[in-house]
């Protein structure tokens, strides 16, 4: 490790920037927000980025900085977010999840930092920040960099969005480096070659004109959370496949030639059932695990609510029932497109006696990356340096909506040169990141900037 003298203070600075409760999706942390923006800020500058700047939008602001040393060199767009998930459920955190502490655990003996956005993305966007730090320590730069650090990823990017469409020749670049994925084991790199689309649902149905005594009413009437559970049960068959009519048309079908190179990664089914405690893996019939989670489209339901809840026994029928159904997209498959034979499909199966109320939220397009491309290449040439074995290429089942869009308006390519891993428990209680991870991070994103300069020229 080139930075031994640092170390610490790399570590100390990221467990600050951990205790920042930047959480995006609740209005009762807007503050916080925005101090995490500003935090960013001033840590780019610290690290020694020249020009540093805070784009206000309609929601949470996007943190920009540049070091252009000359337009006739390559351009690397690096791309995070500071935002984090909310914490709940609070009490299945050991430790404050704003409050971050080093651990061990059995796959991080050397420790790991517990807090939300450890991993997702904070710790991953400070290895960006302290990499430029070490870059600049070795004297002038080769390249020009570009920072977009966004407060809205996981509340869907809808302002960044806007703000990537009206400033193209600001954002202009050879390629986009992103580190908000993960990698298959300590000892296995890997580099993330797609991501799913989402297409996101609420739907609400409604029976009678108020909550009804069940045994005065009771088998007279539809169950409004009776059918909301009878129509999901119909959204996939036997098989485990999607019965929404047209879902699968646009479904990129792959090679048993592609499949079988897929194949090779190593995967242990008994680990990973182990690791998330289940006696049973589950999905899609003709399909292994691995493609389950990422060639192909899941459906699932991210919550359900309605009627009675509380302490004891309330007999009764509620008038109303809910739920939060999400769909993961594969290439080709349009999340708008989906959206809509969703709507229609899951409004067709409605029984009578029930009103049906489908709500689109946020959605995203699905990417993949080819990898003969010299961003992929020298991504490839780092893990290979930092971890002495190659990186298997590896298609992920996660979403970064904006990625798609990136494509579409700048026209460049993105490298998603990931360390976390499956077992970091992003979006979960406990979430953290190992100090290995962090460090080897710090270590190989230099060398991306390195190999892709010597590669471009
Ligand atoms: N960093 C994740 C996405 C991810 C994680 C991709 C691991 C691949 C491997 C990102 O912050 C995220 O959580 N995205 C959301 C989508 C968003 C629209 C809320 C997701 O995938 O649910
Ligand atoms: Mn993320
Ligand atoms: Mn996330």
């Amino acid at each position: 490790m080139t930075f031994t003298n640092d170390q610490n203070r790399f570590l100390k600075e990221w467990m600050n920037f951990l205790k920042i409760p930047s959480v995006s999706a609740d209005p009762a942390y807007k503050k916080d927000v925005d101090s995490a923006a500003d935090w960013v800020k001033s840590a780019l500058s610290q690290a020694g980025c020249p020009h540093t700047e805070i784009i206000k939008t309609p929601g949470h602001p996007i943190v920009y900085g540049e070091y252009l040393i000359n337009p006739s060199l390559p351009t690397v767009l690096v791309y995070g977010h500071y935002d984090v998930q909310p914490p709940d459920p609070i009490d299945l955190w050991d430790s404050p999840p704003f409050e971050p502490v080093i651990k061990t655990t059995e796959l991080h003996p050397e420790g790991a930092v517990f807090a939300r956005g450890a991993c997702d993305d904070k710790g991953q966007v400070f290895m960006h920040i302290k990499a430029l730090e070490v870059m600049l320590s070795k004297g002038p730069l080769a390249y020009n960099i570009k920072f977009m650090i966004e407060g809205e990823e996981e509340v869907g990017s809808d302002h960044l969005e806007d703000f990537v469409k009206n400033n193209k020749k600001k954002l202009m670049c050879d390629v986009i480096l992103i580190s908000d994925t993960g990698m298959i084991s300590k000892t296995q790199p890997s580099i993330t070659t797609g991501l799913r689309g989402l297409s996101y649902m609420e739907v609400t149905i409604t029976g009678p004109n108020r909550d009804l005594h069940s045994g005065l009413y009771g088998g007279s009437v539809a169950n409004p959370i009776n059918v909301l559970c009878e129509m999901v049960a119909q959204l996939k068959d036997d098989n485990q496949r999607i019965t929404i009519s047209g879902f699968y048309d646009e479904v990129e079908e792959l090679s048993q030639e592609v499949r079988n190179e897929m194949a090779k990664a190593p995967f242990n089914e008994n680990e990973f059932k182990a690791s998330i405690g289940v006696n049973a893996v589950h999905g899609e019939k003709g399909y292994s695990n691995e493609e389950r989670r990422t060639i192909r489209p899941s459906l699932d339901v991210n919550g359900i609510w309605g009627g009675y809840t509380g302490e004891g026994a309330k007999t009764v029928i509620a008038s109303k029932a809910h739920a939060k159904i999400s769909m993961r997209l594969v290439p080709n498959q349009d999340c708008e497109e989906i959206t809509l034979l969703f709507k229609a499909h899951f409004e067709s199966i409605a029984p009578d006696g029930v009103n049906v109320k489908v709500t689109p939220h946020h959605g995203g397009q699905g990417y993949v990356t080819p990898i003969d491309t010299v961003g992929y290449k020298a991504a490839a040439m780092a893990y290979q340096d930092t971890f002495g074995t190659a990186p298997i290429p590896q298609r992920g089942g996660g979403s970064i909506p904006i990625v798609a869009l990136f494509e579409k308006e700048l026209k460049s390519k993105t490298i998603l040169m990931g360390f976390g891993l499956d077992s970091d428990a992003i979006h979960s209680p406990n979430e953290h990141f190992g100090l290995f991870n962090y460090y080897k991070g710090i270590e190989t994103i230099p060398l991306f900037y390195k190999y892709f300069t010597a590669l471009q020229s």
